[in-house]
C-alpha cells in the first residue's frame, strides 16, 4: 500500500479535515491573516527599454519585498496556458495512472509524484500533492519522471522550459547590475549555463475547513529564484514586516521569489521572501513554482567582491547539496 493521497482524502472530507491538517492557533489562515488587504507587491515591466529603471525596480522589490511579479516577460501566454493544461490534466487522471510515477520512499532525489511523507515540526501536515521534475539542462532530465499521459505534456514542457532563459537571463542580470557587479557575475556565481531548473507542481485539493488548514506552511525558498505561474485561484500569502497578506494575481504575470541562494550571495542585500499557501473550500488550486538552482555540488556563499573589512560575510559558504540537506535536517546553518 502507497501514501495516502491529499486528493484522496479530500474526496471523503465534507465537512470536517483530519485532524493532522488542523493548524495550531499561530498558524491557523484564519486567525493570522491581515484581513481587507491584499498585498500589492511591486509589478515589473521586462520590456521597458530603460534598463537603469528595471534594475531599480528590481533591487526595491527584492531588497525589501524578496518577491515581484514580471509582466510583458516574453513567454508567450500559450505556452504558459499550455504548461498549466498538461499539468491539470495528469493530475485529474485516475490514482493509478499518477502511481506510476511516484517517488520511490527510500529515494534520495526529490524527483517524482508525492505527497509529504514526513509530518513538519509540530506534527501537522500540508492540503497538498505534488510532482517534482527537472526541465532543465537536458543532461539533467529524467524522463522517467515525466507523464506520457497526457501525451503533450512533453511537448508542452519543453517549450516552457526554453522560453525560461530570456526570462532568468535577464533577472540574473538586473540582480547582479544592482550589486555594481558585471552584468554576468550573479549568473556565473550560481553555476552559468549548468543552473537546474526543477519544476514543481502543486495540487491543493478544495478544502471544507480553508479556515483551518494550510497548503504549504510558511517557508523561504532554498533556490537562487523561483519563477511561478498559479491557476487562478488565490491563496499565495507573503509575510511582510511580520504580517502575513494574501498577494494579489496580476494575469499573465510571473510570480518571482527571490531564495536563499541570492540572499547569500548577495550577502544579505536581497532577501528571500517568507511565503505559504492557502487552500479553499470550492475550487481545486495549482500552482507551477520553477525552482532555478545551482548545480548541487557548486560552492555557494557571498560573492568575493562584495566583502571587505566594513562588510563581512554574513553567511557561511557551502556546496548547495550541503545546504539543502542542513536546511531539510534542521541542522545548524
Ligand atoms: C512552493 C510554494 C506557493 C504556491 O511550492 O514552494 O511556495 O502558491 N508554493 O503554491
Ligand atoms: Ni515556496
Amino acid at each position: 500500500m502507497g501514501v495516502e493521497r491529499v486528493q484522496e482524502i479530500a474526496n471523503f472530507s465534507k465537512e470536517t479535515i483530519p485532524e493532522e491538517f488542523i493548524r495550531t492557533t499561530y498558524e491557523q489562515p484564519a486567525l493570522t491573516t491581515v484581513q481587507g488587504t491584499v498585498l500589492e507587491v511591486p509589478v515589473i515591466d521586462l520590456s521597458d527599454p530603460d534598463e537603469e529603471k528595471v534594475v531599480r525596480a528590481i533591487v526595491d522589490a527584492s531588497s525589501h519585498w524578496g518577491m515581484f511579479q514580471v509582466v510583458d516577460h516574453g513567454i508567450p501566454h500559450e505556452t504558459v496556458r499550455k504548461l498549466k493544461e498538461v499539468g491539470k490534466a495528469f493530475f485529474e487522471l485516475p490514482p493509478h495512472e499518477k502511481e506510476a510515477y511516484a517517488k520511490s520512499p527510500g529515494s534520495q532525489s526529490i524527483e517524482g509524484y508525492g505527497t509529504k511523507l514526513q509530518r513538519e515540526v509540530e506534527g501537522k501536515k500540508a492540503w497538498v500533492d505534488h510532482l517534482f521534475h527537472k526541465i532543465w539542462p537536458p543532461s539533467e532530465i529524467n524522463y522517467q519522471f515525466w507523464p506520457k499521459n497526457p501525451p503533450s505534456y512533453r511537448k508542452n514542457n519543453e517549450e516552457y522550459a526554453k522560453h525560461m532563459h530570456g526570462v532568468v537571463d535577464k533577472l540574473f542580470r538586473c540582480l547582479s547590475l544592482g550589486l555594481g557587479l558585471e552584468g554576468n557575475e550573479m549568473k556565473e556565481a550560481m553555476g552559468g549555463d549548468n543552473m537546474v531548473y526543477l519544476l514543481k507542481i502543486n495540487y491543493y485539493p478544495r478544502c471544507p475547513r480553508p479556515d483551518l488548514a494550510l497548503g504549504v506552511p510558511a517557508h523561504t525558498d532554498m533556490s537562487a529564484i523561483t519563477i511561478l505561474v498559479p491557476n487562478d485561484v488565490q491563496g499565495l500569502q507573503a509575510c511582510k514586516d511580520d504580517h502575513w497578506y494574501d498577494v494579489e494575481y496580476i494575469p499573465n504575470a510571473l510570480i518571482v521569489h527571490i531564495g536563499d541562494q541570492v540572499e547569500i550571495v548577495s550577502n544579505g542585500k536581497y532577501k528571500s521572501v517568507l511565503h505559504r499557501a492557502k487552500v479553499n473550500k470550492e475550487k481545486t488550486r495549482i500552482s507551477w513554482p520553477v525552482f532555478v538552482e545551482p548545480p548541487s555540488d557548486l560552492e555557494v556563499g557571498p560573492h568575493p567582491k562584495l566583502i571587505n573589512e566594513a562588510n563581512p560575510p554574513k553567511f557561511e559558504s557551502k556546496k548547495y547539496s550541503q545546504y539543502c540537506f542542513c536546511k531539510l535536517n534542521k541542522t545548524p546553518k
